[in-house]
């Protein structure tokens, strides 16, 4: 069974080809990040049209890449949400032009989902049960990941993501966007502990996070001058270390309540170097193991849209009409909770 994928929910217009015995055959993926850099962040209707212009070339690009003909196809499995309704409605729409054309089946996918899959296409795919920290731009969650769609919410960000988080503060720091590769390069040369920010929510039980107020803490240190290089740097280590520290305490939490040491992690911070080496040491120390994807898989791309679109239509998760759909909201709850097949709405 061969699925392509198509990937539009942000600013990363991306078409994979994913067979369940070859592999990954292709991945495209073109970056919007130099358009939205000189606003300090995505502007959904400029991410919309840059959408419309480059995922048809990517597309095509992806099927020759990856020596397929339509006909070789058994689905086509699009982002459905949740993300930029405008920029979700590209991919969808094209996803489901291309499918109908050529009497394939749709798979309407949740982007948290592809994220949550994206470490089956590594050589050692994660053991189910296994705990899901996610950590994306928009999304900070600790998730009991039983089995494909089985997926328990044990706690979220009450307020900013962590890596909003890192985005917002790398601002203060006046970095590019976005701030969070950037953020975490400087943190490199700056010292640990010459700026403790707050680590909110570690005093209280559960799995919850807040992040917002390490904004203003931030801003309060980034004011006083002269900000020179060295303090610059020093602030990114208090900002990455709090974040950082924040992440792994409450991932411990969640192992030790669980009793389940194997680790996944996914989304866009899931780059983050100090965060993995973390998370590797935490699941070590209790028996476990970790899981990620390779870098290039932890922020947006096709490659997971096509994984979580495979597994699904091969449990029948098809779409059951030519609907194209496209939520901005969809809680990883729902879908659980409509368990298999069916992220269908
Ligand atoms: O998963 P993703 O590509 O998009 C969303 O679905 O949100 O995540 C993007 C987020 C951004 O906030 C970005 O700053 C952050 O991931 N990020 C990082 C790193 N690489 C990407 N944050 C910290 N350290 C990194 N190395
Ligand atoms: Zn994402």
């Amino acid at each position: 069974m061969r699925v392509l994928a198509i990937e539009s929910s942000c600013d990363e217009s991306a078409v994979a080809v994913l067979d369940d015995q070859g592999g990954l055959l292709s991945h495209e993926l073109y970056s919007q990040v130099d358009l939205h850099r000189i606003y300090g962040g995505v502007v959904p209707e400029l991410a919309s049209r840059d959408h419309v212009r480059a995922l048809l070339p990517l597309l095509r690009q992806a099927l020759k890449n990856a020596d397929t003909r339509p006909e070789q196809l058994s689905g086509v499995a699009y982002t459905a949400g949740p993300g930029l309704v405008g920029a979700l409605l590209t991919g969808a729409a094209l996803a489901s032009a291309f499918a109908f054309s050529r009497g394939l089946p749709t798979v309407p996918v949740h982007h948290l989902e592809g994220h949550l899959l994206a470490p089956l296409l590594e050589e050692e795919p994660p053991p189910f049960p296994h705990v899901a920290l996610l950590v994306s731009g928009g999304h900070t969650m600790l998730i009991r990941v039983r089995g494909l769609g089985d997926y328990e919410l044990l706690g979220e960000t009450r307020d900013d993501a962590a890596g909003e988080a890192f985005d917002k503060t790398a601002k203060l720091l006046g970095l590019p966007y976005p701030g969070g590769p950037e953020l975490a390069r400087l943190a490199e040369s700056g010292r640990s502990g010459v700026f403790q920010f707050p680590r909110p929510m570690l005093d209280r039980p559960g799995f919850e996070f807040s992040f917002s107020g390490l904004k203003t803490a931030v801003s309060l240190a980034a004011r006083e001058r002269p900000l020179t290089p060295e303090r610059r740097a020093d602030i990114a280590r208090g900002v990455q270390d709090a974040i950082v520290e924040t992440l792994l305490r409450k991932t411990e939490r969640a192992v030790v309540a669980t009793g389940i040491a194997n680790v996944v992690v996914a989304g866009g911070v899931g780059a983050n170097r100090a965060l993995r080496a973390g998370l590797d040491g935490l699941a070590r120390r209790h028996g476990g193991r970790i899981y990620q994807p390779r870098i290039e898989f932890c922020t947006d791309n096709a490659a997971m849209i096509a994984v979580a679109g495979l597994l699904r239509l091969q449990r029948g998760g098809q779409a059951r009409d030519l609907a194209i759909q496209a939520r901005s909201q969809w809680p990883l709850v729902e879908l659980a909770a409509a368990g298999l097949p069916g992220n269908v709405v």
